[in-house]
């Protein structure tokens, strides 16, 4: 029996949990969080999340501020990726949400139109390899074949080889504005145009960059402009300022569009009719989002991503001067990728994951990204991953001089490596075909001082080791360790 506590206990408790977590507010962490460095923006998302906090977003019949809020809000989105009239709508709970869902749709029509071939064949999903992760994870859960295709070694995807892949059996070909991981956008009007001239539909994502693109200058058309683009998610708790549970998936065409929805009449309860993949759905991010959007328009989203803007162009000047650092791809937008320049003798380069590190302990977040060979053998490297957004410009000085500080303490050290730990995994007989049990991954992460991963710790170690693992095990230990923070 646990006895209930008083309220200013728990909320006091719960103020000491949260001084534990890395700060979302100020720019510290260049990942996870988008600060719009707006205090007005912050505070009316707060309002909107609380007066629509008892509603729930499955029924806008029965709550049809609900229904008004989704239209104005895919209405604005809508609109700037230049989608007419015939450009349908439903607000998600978030980025996966949305690519689920859009190869979920995909997938519905091409066995509807290939009835024949889908007697026989998984259709397939075609994507480059730097596409976000949640694509692998919708071929996983609707049954496509999932057929990646390799960047160059910088992460820049060409379109000759996308269009290489598209046949008849693919449902869904996806590009993204831009990529996650090296901030390039893909080559979408050559790609959607060929996925046109086949009858296959090509997908958007531009779940990072749908609320910074239509105002990024010199962007090439990226959206519904380009004739072959059939759907588009752009995520408002992105660059949209909004607490995150809200994207928007947008279809070319009401088929496609009803195509995305999930109705029964075939049980004995109310008639279920759902939009997107859950049932009853909180309204608060989307009335934060919407709220946001109202509040900014579109000048607002034009002066932060000005903001963006300037602040990219600053933090790529700046790595260029830095020996042993390089800008990864040819980054358009609110991301910017650093891996080592391989054209300098190792003594002289600065391993990003070590940089990562040293940042961290100077009170700065970017995010490790592990080296990954693609099925042709071409290695996209190591690399550190910077979120860009607006708050960022008051803090650029300070920040600048911590990564040239964190570049010069680190430069020349041996890469992080994670070859012991693989020779030891392997000797015990790990492979792709034989991954450690639950219980085994545990025991292995313990014996190696990982056993009680912290939030805060240096993760060098952690991600060299899954570059040199077999895919699989290193799966089985990045579930163990995600699983133990939780256990109670
Ligand atoms: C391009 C892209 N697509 C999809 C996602 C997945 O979004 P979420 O984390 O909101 O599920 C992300 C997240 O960073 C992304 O950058």
């Amino acid at each position: 029996m646990t006895p209930g506590r008083t309220v200013s206990d728990i909320l006091t408790r719960l103020k000491t949990l949260r001084a534990a977590d890395a700060p979302t507010q100020g720019g510290r962490v260049l990942a996870y969080v988008y600060d719009s460095g707006r205090e007005r923006v912050d505070f009316l998302a707060a309002e909107a999340a609380e007066i629509t906090r008892p509603l729930n977003g499955l029924d806008p019949t029965v709550f049809p501020s609900v229904a008004t809020m989704e239209r104005e809000l895919i209405g604005f989105v809508r609109r700037n990726v230049h989608g007419n009239r015939h450009v349908y709508g439903t607000v998600t709970s978030g980025g996966t949400e949305s690519c689920l869902l859009a190869v979920k749709t995909a997938r519905d029509l091409w066995r509807r139109e290939n009835p024949d071939a889908a007697a026989t064949t998984r259709p397939r999903l075609v994507a480059p390899d730097t596409a976000h992760a949640a694509f692998r994870k919708a071929a996983g859960l609707f049954d496509l074949e999932w057929d990646p295709v390799p960047c160059g070694p910088d992460g820049t995807a060409h379109a000759e080889d996308i269009i290489d892949h598209l046949d008849s059996d693919v449902a869904l070909v996806v590009v993204s504005a831009p990529s996650y991981p090296t901030g390039t956008i893909d080559p979408i009007a050559e790609v959607a145009a060929a996925a046109a001239a086949r009858g296959i539909r090509c997908h958007v994502d531009a779940c990072f960059g749908g609320l910074v693109l239509p105002w990024w200058p010199g962007v090439p058309d990226w959206d519904f402009r380009v004739r072959g683009v059939t759907s588009i998610s752009a995520d408002l708790h992105k660059f949209g300022y909004a607490p995150k549970g809200v994207s928007v998936l947008l279809h070319r065409g009401r088929r496609q569009h009803r195509a995305q929805f999930f109705a029964t009449a075939r049980w004995p309860g109310y008639p279920v009719v759902n939009p997107t993949l859950l049932g009853s759905r909180s309204v608060s991010p989307l009335a934060a989002g919407w709220a946001i959007t109202q509040y900014l328009g579109d000048d607002g989203f034009a002066e932060l991503t000005a903001t963006i803007a300037r602040v990219a162009q600053a933090i790529v000047a700046e790595v260029a001067s830095i020996r042993g650092l390089m800008v990864l791809g040819n980054p358009v937008g609110p991301a910017i990728t650093v891996a080592a320049d391989t054209h300098l003798h190792v003594a002289e380069r600065v391993d990003p994951h070590r940089l990562a590190d040293e940042l961290g302990r100077f009170g700065w977040r970017i995010q490790h990204q592990p080296g990954f060979t693609q099925s042709d053998g071409t290695r996209i490297p190591r690399s550190a991953h910077l979120t860009l957004t607006p708050v960022l410009e008051e803090s650029l000085p300070e920040f600048l001089t911590a990564l040239v500080a964190a570049a010069d303490s680190v430069r020349g050290k041996p890469p992080a490596s994670g070859a012991l730990g693989a020779f030891a995994l392997r000797a015990l007989g790990y492979s792709e075909n034989r991954v450690p049990s639950p219980r085994a991954a545990a025991i292995l992460l313990r014996l190696a001082g990982a056993g009680t991963v912290r939030p805060n710790q240096p993760m060098a170690g952690l991600m060299a080791l899954i570059e040199e693992l077999p895919a699989p095990v290193a799966e089985v230990l990045l579930i163990e360790v995600l699983a133990q923070l939780t256990e109670p």
